[in-house]
């Protein structure tokens, strides 16, 4: 049983099926030591599908509560998330759906911030939250007071909303809290957004036509997608494991008049198919963890979802031994650009 889930579990063991476990990356070791029967809401595509292979039913979406009625669950388990607004969103919403005197419990580490919102979540709740160390992490038991005063609801920075963050071709690129990097241009994925013009050009000098196939491997709200079409590129299929990126990808998509696929995956295992171009700013960290595994993960997906003679372009840390990690997988391993932080990586 992992440190994560073990404070979690004797909450939803007494509510039973009247309980919800709120999951998302940071839940590293998965949901192997859930009980049978457990409701599980989820952001992340892999989780939801652990849940299915367990029959746990399961919710997978950008932790939407609607599903459940107001005042009608007993208890809410949760190890916290790596950004503000998503923990606020989520004791926002318990505060919502619990009945009076049920429980949101959470787990997390000190440095996470879990101390802080063991306060800001009492005083949401109207009773002081109680605040346990178990291991190397903290659980944080809130009670919902029967007669609470109406707090306000804490900052979710309007978790739902998807808001106009940039402009790729001269239209708006919209995007919104609990996705990665959701409030910027990321300078990596600038840096390969960037050399497109090359690559594409490049791969024209050699098959003497544009390439028409993209898979862009992580989309996030759809920064590269958008990018590559905005260089006539037109056919276009997206993928990442996060329901709050499919979200805005989708959003984005329709905005600029894409007629490209959206699609849930975990690192593209649910797509077949092949492509001749993919591109790829793979994740480094899961939650607050970093994570070498995914970039083995996204590196096979990338081999087996390349045509014959296709490229990938990956945009990585500098540190990141990417070729080395590549050699058993393909045949052509070039770095055309390292600045001091980031180098692009071509495979094929
Ligand atoms: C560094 S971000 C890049 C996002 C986007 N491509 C960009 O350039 O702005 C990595 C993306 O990979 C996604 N991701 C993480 N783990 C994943 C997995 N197992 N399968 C698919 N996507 C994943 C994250 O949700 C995130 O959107």
């Amino acid at each position: 049983m992992t440190d994560e889930l073990a404070p979690l579990l004797p909450a939803l063991q007494d509510a039973g099926k009247n309980s919800l476990l709120v999951a998302d990356e940071n839940l590293a070791e998965g949901l192997a030591a859930v009980p049978d029967g457990q409701t599980v809401l989820t952001n992340r595509r892999d989780l939801a599908d652990q849940a299915e292979r367990r029959g746990l039913p399961c919710h997978f979406c950008d932790f939407d509560f609607s599903s459940w009625p107001a005042h009608s669950l007993d208890a809410i388990a949760y190890r916290i998330s790596k950004e503000k607004a998503v923990v606020h969103h989520i004791a926002n919403s318990a505060a919502q759906r619990l009945v009076p005197g049920g429980r949101l419990v959470l787990t997390g580490a000190k440095d996470e911030g879990i101390k802080t919102y063991a306060k800001t979540i009492g005083v949401l709740f109207g009773d002081k939250a109680v605040l346990e160390k178990q291991g190397k992490l903290y659980r944080v038991t809130a009670r919902l007071a029967s007669s609470r005063r109406t707090a306000s609801p804490l900052d979710d920075r309007d978790y739902k909303r998807l808001r106009k963050i940039l402009c790729i071709d001269g239209k708006p690129v919209y995007s919104k809290p609990g996705l990665f990097g959701w409030d910027k241009e990321d300078a990596g994925s600038a840096l390969l957004a960037g050399h497109l013009p090359d690559f594409f050009a490049a791969r024209f000098a050699v098959w003497r036509r544009q390439p028409i196939r993209l898979l862009d491997l992580g989309c996030g709200y759809g920064y590269l997608s958008l990018q590559a079409a905005a260089l006539g590129i037109k056919d276009i299929t997206a993928t990442d494991n996060c329901a709050a990126a499919l979200l805005a990808c989708q959003h984005n998509f329709r905005e600029h008049g894409i007629a490209g696929r959206v699609s849930a995956s975990d690192a593209g295992d649910r797509l077949g198919g092949s492509f001749e171009t993919i591109v790829c700013n793979p994740p480094f960290h899961q939650g607050f963890a970093r994570s070498g595994g995914l970039t083995d993960k996204f590196l096979n997906a990338t081999r087996r979802l390349l045509a014959p003679g296709g490229r990938a372009l990956f945009v990585v840390n500098s540190f990141i031994p990417l070729e080395t990690l590549a050699q058993r997988r393909f045949a052509h391993i070039a770095t055309p650009v390292r600045t001091g932080k980031f180098k692009l990586v071509e495979l094929g």
